[in-house]
Formats: structure tokens, sequence, C-alpha cells
């Protein structure tokens, strides 16, 4: 692997000696050390260190704990387990403090912005994210923002949140726009990555009408803007295009096994519809069209009430709650960590493939192995902070929901034929930086 291309000058913070205190390893599926996220390839380098990006995601807008009512005097063991997230790039981060005598909060904004890579003109891509104040838009955001392209966010805060990118608010290369996509939206853009849409089945079965017509207009608007401006176009598709498939592992040309009436339709037919509508415009106008069929995927900023597995599991064996399987775990998931994923959808967007590629992890598990694991884990990580267990949580079983599906995992043979692309990361070790994720998020009081 080549060396991350940039890295950031160390924090100046006072009262925070980095080397200190143990950095988190995080190893790959060889056992090889991960110290960067992303690659150079098709031209595109995509490339930044791993303790960059963490210190975006990983204690954004940390709360700090005033100790005696005095800003300054800031509770030194939040100090240290911070310094051991960030590995000196504190000041990049927002620092809010929470006073306890009064219950209140001085937000505060950053001081200085994450240096960003800087480009030549002709390098530097204009980037339009739908659906960019997400989990998985926020993620893509942070990366091409720190490799120094002019990034548009448009986003209608449905499930995103503000906070999620609110780092970037103010930066020159950065605009955020609350806009529904199923309205017409024009911009001068050269790349247009198009997510926005609910994802998780509490969310899009909110409103179902509102979700087909999400996938089916807002595909359509986007679709249009990307022939105006002959932006090349990636639609971020699902697995769920496989329904409840009978074939295993889904290749990209299996057809699939969809209800198109049940609860689940109006996300998985909307897909449907939006990858048609984007072959559509691809055969008949030329737009250059680029279709990925994300498997499962997890990861920091996930919304922990979202009813997704990882993070039900993940918070409630944080919270000593026994652990709710729907029915008797059998079933199987792929998970898959959001670097690789990050990682898939910029290669893909700047390879020449036009054809739908599966982005995903095939490492399978049966939901009660993987509830083992998330325990395992959430005890561990714990174990390392000194928590003390006041009892183990057990695995309790549940009705399975309708249409829910028994099998899926990816055929990523044309992701590492097309775009050279293999997932780097264990569920192993993208679940421990979960955990610390939440805990992070629990001890600031904000989950
Ligand atoms: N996370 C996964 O495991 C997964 C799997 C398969 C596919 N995907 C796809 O990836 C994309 C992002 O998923 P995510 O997990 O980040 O979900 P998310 O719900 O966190 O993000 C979706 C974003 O789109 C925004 N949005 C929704 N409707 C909108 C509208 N009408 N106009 C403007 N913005 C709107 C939401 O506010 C949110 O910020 C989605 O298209 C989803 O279908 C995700």
């Amino acid at each position: 692997m080549s060396r991350p291309s940039f890295s950031l000058p160390p924090s100046d913070l006072p009262n925070m000696t980095a080397s200190s205190v143990d950095a988190i390893r995080t190893l790959d599926k060889n056992g090889k050390e991960i110290t960067s996220v992303g690659f150079e390839r098709f031209g595109f380098d995509c490339e930044v260190p791993l303790d960059v990006v963490r210190a975006l995601y990983l204690r954004p807008h940390y709360v700090m704990t005033a100790s005696s009512g005095n800003d300054e005097a800031l509770d030194t063991k939040e100090a240290d387990a911070h310094a051991r997230f960030t590995q000196g790039h504190a000041a990049y981060q927002s620092k809010s403090i929470f006073h306890p005598e009064t219950q209140s909060i001085s937000y505060t904004t950053l001081s200085r912005f994450p240096p960003v890579k800087l480009l030549a003109p002709s390098a530097r891509k204009r980037v339009l994210v739908t659906g960019g104040a997400g989990f998985v838009g926020s993620h893509l955001v942070d990366r091409l923002m720190l490799l120094g392209h002019e990034v548009t966010v448009l986003d209608n805060f449905f499930t995103g949140s503000k906070t999620s990118v609110s780092h970037w608010v103010g930066h020159p290369n950065f605009e955020l726009v609350r806009h529904d996509v199923v309205e017409p939206f024009m911009i001068e853009c050269d790349q247009i990555y198009h997510l926005a849409c609910p994802a998780s089945p509490v969310h899009y079965q909110f409103n179902a009408v509102k979700t087909i017509k999400t996938s089916f207009q807002g595909t359509l608007n986007m679709l249009g803007l990307a022939k105006r401006t002959k932006a090349r176009f990636l639609l971020t598709s699902t697995s769920e295009v496989y329904g409840d498939p009978e074939v295993h592992p889904q290749p990209e040309d299996y057809w699939g096994h969809v209800n198109p009436i049940g609860p689940r339709a109006c996300y998985d037919e909307g897909k449907r519809v939006a990858e048609t509508l984007t072959y559509g415009f691809h055969n008949q106008d030329n737009v250059n069209v680029r279709v990925a069929r994300i498997f499962n995927t997890y990861g920091p900023r996930m919304n922990p009430y979202d009813g997704r597995v990882v993070s039900n599991f993940i918070v409630q064996a944080l919270r000593g709650q026994d652990l709710t399987v729907y029915g008797d775990g059998s079933q199987t998931r792929s998970f898959q960590y959001i670097h690789d994923l990050v990682d898939g959808l910029i290669a893909l967007m700047n390879s020449d493939e036009t054809r739908p590629v599966n982005i995903g992890n095939g490492d399978e598990f049966t939901i009660l192995e993987f509830a083992t694991l998330v325990r395992d884990i959430v005890e561990k990580v714990q174990k390392e902070d000194g928590v003390k267990l006041e009892r183990r949580v057990q695995i309790i079983h549940e009705g399975l929901p309708q249409d829910d599906p028994q099998k899926r995992r990816p055929d990523t043979t044309r992701a590492k034929a097309s775009l050279d692309w293999q997932p780097r990361w264990t569920v192993r070790m993208g679940l421990e930086e979960m955990v610390r994720y939440y805990k992070a998020k629990m001890a600031e009081g904000s989950l």
C-alpha cells in the first residue's frame, strides 16, 4: 500500500498528550495494521490517514464536563479518553462544555478546519452528494472534503442530521443545502453521488408513498441534472433489489425475488425503478452512470434508534439489556464497514464500469452468531475501560417481521475484477470502533 497522501499537524491543545495514551490499533483481514483508508485508482487518489477521518467521527462534537463551573478546568479523565481516539487531532473537533450545576451546554464551533488537500483546479471536482447528511453520505463527504474537492450536500434532513457534517459548515469548499430531491434542483457539478433516500425499514415504512416518490422522482430529477451538466451520476442502490433471494450468494445478474406489495416494497421496488430510470438515461441520453448495489453497512453516525441490527445489538449490550433476535436467529447477514463502502463508491464513480456492482462484505454470520460476537466485543471494550459488568446480557427471541430475507451475501467477483476492490475491514474491527463510538456518545449524554 502506498503512503498516506498527507497528514495533519498535531493538535496544540494543552493537557492532552497524545503520546501518553495508547492508540487504538486496527488490523485488517490479513492481520496487517490499517493506518489509512482509500487508495489511488483510476487516476483518483482517495487515500487519507485513518486517524484523520477517525477524529471527525469518533467524538466529533464531544462534550466535556466542566469540573467546577469553569470551562478551562476540564475533567482530565475525559480529556485522556478523548486523546486516545484522536491521537493529537483534537484541535479539529468542536468541544462543547456541559455545566452540570445548571444543566446547560455551551456549544462551540471549530476554530480551525481540518487541513484539506490543495488540488490544482484541473484535479478538483465539483461533487454533489444528495443525502450527504445521512450515515453513508457524511462519511463520503468527509473523505471528499479531506481530498480537496468542492462538495455540495443536498439533504432534507428527514433521517440525516446537520451535526453529521457541521464540522465542514463555513469551509470554502463546502455547501450545505436543505432541499428535497423530489423537487428539481440546478447546480453546476462534475459528479453526482445520489444517496438521498431513507434506508432503514423504520424510516422507509414511516411514509411508504414518500419513499417511493423519493426513489422515483428524486432519481429522475438528479438524472435530469446529470444530463444537463454532463456530470457522472452514481446511484446508491441496494441488495434489497434481490428481495428474499433464491440464489446464494447474489451476483449482479440475478434478477431478484421481491414481493411488490409487501411492507418493504416501497424501498425495494423504489430502488428497482431507480435503477431502471438510471439505465434509461444511460441508453437514451448517454448519461454516464454508475450503480452500486450496497449490502448491509454499519459504522459510526448510524442512527441508534432506526432498528438496524448492528446498532440495536450494540446499544442494548452497552446498556446491559438483553439482545433481541428476531426468529430463531438462523437467518444470515453479511456486514460491511463504512470505510470499505466509501472506498468502493469512490472507486466505482471513477472507474469505467457502467454495470451494477455489488459492494459488500461476504463474511456471513447467522444473526445468533452475530449477537454473540457483539456481546463479546462489548464485554472486551468494557473490560479494557475498567467497567465492571453487573451481569452477562442474555439473547432473547421475538417473532420474525414479514418478508425478512433469510439469506443475504454479496458475490463481489465483479467489484474485484472491475474495481480491484475487496473489503479490508473485519467485522470484529469495525464493531470495536462502533462500540467505542456509541460508548462515547453515551458518556457525553447524547445517546
Ligand atoms: N446503510 C446501508 O446499509 C445501505 C444499504 C443499501 C443501500 N443503502 C443506500 O445508501 C443510501 C444512504 O443510506 P444511509 O444508510 O446513509 O441512510 P440515511 O437514512 O442515514 O441517509 C439518507 C439521507 O437521505 C436524506 N433524504 C431522505 N429523503 C430525502 C429527500 N426526499 N430529499 C433529500 N434528502 C433526503 C436523509 O435526510 C438522509 O440524510 C440510501 O440511498 C440507501 O438506500 C444503504
